[in-house]
């Protein structure tokens, strides 16, 4: 059995993303040998970094509860697929300061993403393939990224279900 870990990268009510993590539920359901654990960074509830050193270096050690259960929830998975809303053509805040609160877990971690927006989330996307490259994760190629009114609703209900399965699938195929 191997685990993938989703991150959810909002934390309105009423979010997209819980959508978008059904449709991640719906495809993984159909794999065997595969366990999905969530993560919403709501509930991880990470204060904004504040260590005295940065998470490349040797001194770096996590003293805060909750930063800790944040890493032991990254080291015990095999992989991790983001679910990244496009905030202000960047990730959310959320999500950065989460990325931001590690170091060692993310190296070599096979990580995809889903994401969402007018334009597919392709600016969040942008950066967080450049933060994953600092962070040498092993990041994926296919990410998802579905753009509203194309493949969702605003909502994020489907408009497009064939293509949002076909693109879901293709992400997660990389990390299963
Ligand atoms: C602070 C904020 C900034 C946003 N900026 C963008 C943006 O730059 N590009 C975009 O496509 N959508 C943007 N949106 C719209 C979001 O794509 C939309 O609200 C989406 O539902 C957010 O995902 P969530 O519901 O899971 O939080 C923004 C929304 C918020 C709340």
């Amino acid at each position: 059995m191997s685990t993938i870990l989703a991150v959810i990268g909002s934390a309105r009510p009423g979010r997209v993303a819980d959508k978008v993590l059904d449709y991640i539920k719906a495809d993984v359901a159909n794999r065997e040998g595969i366990e999905l654990k969530v993560a919403d960074l709501k509930e991880v509830d990470l204060p904004f970094f504040d260590n005295e050193n940065a998470p490349v270096s040797p001194e770096y050690t996590i003293t805060d509860p909750k930063a800790l259960a944040w890493s032991e929830l990254v080291k015990s998975a095999d992989s991790v697929v983001f679910i990244t809303p496009e905030y202000n053509h960047t990730l959310s805040a959320i999500q950065k300061n989460a990325l931001d609160t590690l170091g060692a877990e993310w190296v070599e971690k096979p990580v995809t993403a889903v994401a969402y927006g007018w334009s597919g989330g392709s600016l969040a996307v942008a950066t967080l393939r450049e933060v994953l490259g600092n962070l040498k994760a092993d990041t994926k190629s296919d990410f998802a990224q579905l753009g509203f009114m194309k493949d969702l609703n605003p909502d994020g209900s489907l408009l497009d279900e064939a293509n949002v399965t076909a693109q879901i699938k293709s992400a997660i195929d990389q990390i299963a």
